[in-house]
């Protein structure tokens, strides 16, 4: 079973005088606008459930204003909840006192903002080891976990410029190295890669897959761009005024937005880079196991009206493929055979289950027949063919009503 890092129940933030008041039952229903004209506050959470995995990158998706950055600063205790439990590492946090908190903020977290939040005049290596001072760590301590970290995030050699001198990703760098610095179980990252430019931003997200892939960190990451939610996102938590309106993986979202306001965003969802393999294949009308001989092959193959078959072995493990002709001369040549010869299967293109289409076109392009899918252990598992590579990806809001 999966470890719960978050749990996350029935938590309330509303804004404004007295809020404990605003919170009986006659106004639990009430919607964000409705409340703030009966009451005067604003509704910053409303009624949030979720459960975050150790190791899980979780994403936190909505439009601005539907309380992600609140959410946020709720877990970290920046922000003190109205109502409800926070529990982070089997420990509930809304009951700790101010020095419990700051202690177990040290430890626990390490935050990443959009705007860097560096401090302009210190050096790239004393923004990074500023909270290890805090912290209480010796120079000597602060400054080679601070050189390590800086190596982490791909900035070593720049550890004495200052952050004017850096680009906009450079310093977004610095600031995720100094949320590493005091290796945290969880890093909290609000909107890190909103101010970067297309290609710097991709970039940084390839780097945070692979960094999060080594370092297994519990990632919490707001967003309200839908294609980074989904590239980077195990399961994604959509927020609207509020409250929580869908939870899911990305495949899930985008195949089965829930309301109308999902649907809103995944509308101009490119399938391509949501969709993967396993999800649109197809079983072929042939498949032969290599001790079924030659001569089953060619009748199954015939009377398919294929012009290949995918050979696999006893294990079901992918060994290529066949076609009529090569079968018709072994027969000739070998009448006794009845094993499929290594020789005349064909290497064939293949990709994996969770091979996005996105990453197919470029082995489709240049081949006119179907290609393979296989699992993990080279087992085979279904065909792709470009007729369904391009069924699958018109975009997704095409389909809905
Ligand atoms: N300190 C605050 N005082 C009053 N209202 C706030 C405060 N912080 C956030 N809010 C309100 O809470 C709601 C959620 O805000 P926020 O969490 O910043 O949204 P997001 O990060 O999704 O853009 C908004 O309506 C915002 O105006
Ligand atoms: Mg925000």
């Amino acid at each position: 079973m999966e470890e719960k890092q978050i749990v996350i129940k029935e938590l309330w933030k509303i804004f404004g005088k007295d809020p404990k008041r605003v919170l009986k039952n006659d106004n639990l229903g009430l919607t964000k606008t409705e409340l703030k004209e009966k009451t005067g506050c604003v509704v910053g959470l409303k009624n949030i459930n979720l459960e975050i995995n150790k190791g899980e990158f979780y994403i936190l998706m909505g439009l601005s204003g539907s309380g992600k950055s609140t959410l946020l600063r709720n877990i970290i205790r920046l922000v003190k909840p109205t109502s409800g439990d926070i529990v982070i590492n089997n420990k509930n946090i809304t009951k700790m006192t101010n020095d419990e908190i700051l202690e177990f903020r040290k430890d626990t977290f390490g935050m990443v903002f959009q705007h860097y939040g560096l401090l302009p005049h210190l050096t790239v290596i004393d923004n990074v080891a500023f909270g290890l001072k805090i912290k209480g760590l010796s120079k000597e301590e602060r400054y080679s976990k601070a050189l390590e970290v800086i190596k982490t995030v791909g900035l070593s050699g720049w550890e004495y410029n200052y952050p004017g001198n850096l680009s906009g990703g450079m310093q977004q760098r610095v600031g995720i190295a100094r949320a590493l610095a005091n290796d945290p179980d969880i890093l909290l990252m609000d909107e890190p890669f909103s101010g970067l430019d297309p290609l710097i931003k991709r970039e940084m997200q390839d780097e945070l897959v692979e960094l999060q892939d080594r370092l297994k960190k519990t990632i919490i990451f707001v967003t309200h761009d839908l294609h980074e939610a989904l590239k980077l996102g195990d399961r994604i938590a959509i927020l609207k005024d509020g409250e929580i309106v869908q939870i899911g993986k990305p495949e899930e979202i985008v195949t089965n937005p829930e309301d109308s306001y999902v649907k809103e965003f995944v509308k101009d969802a490119s399938p391509a880079k949501v969709l993967t393999a396993g999800c649109v294949m197809e079983q072929p009308d042939v498949l032969i196991y290599s001790w079924e001989g030659p001569r089953t092959a060619l009748t199954m193959l015939r009377s398919s009206n294929r012009k290949i078959a995918f050979v696999v072995n006893k294990h079901k493990e992918f060994l290529g493929v066949v076609n009529e002709s090569a079968l018709l001369k072994i027969i000739d040549n070998e009448p006794s055979a009845t094993n499929i010869p290594k020789e005349i299967i064909k290497p064939r293109a293949f990709v994996h289950l969770d091979t996005l289409l996105e990453d197919m076109f470029h082995i489709m392009a240049k081949e006119p027949l179907p290609i393979a899918v296989i699992d993990e252990n080279n087992k085979f598992k279904g065909k792709i063919t470009t007729d369904i590579l391009f069924e699958n990806i018109i975009p997704l809001g095409g389909h809905n009503e």
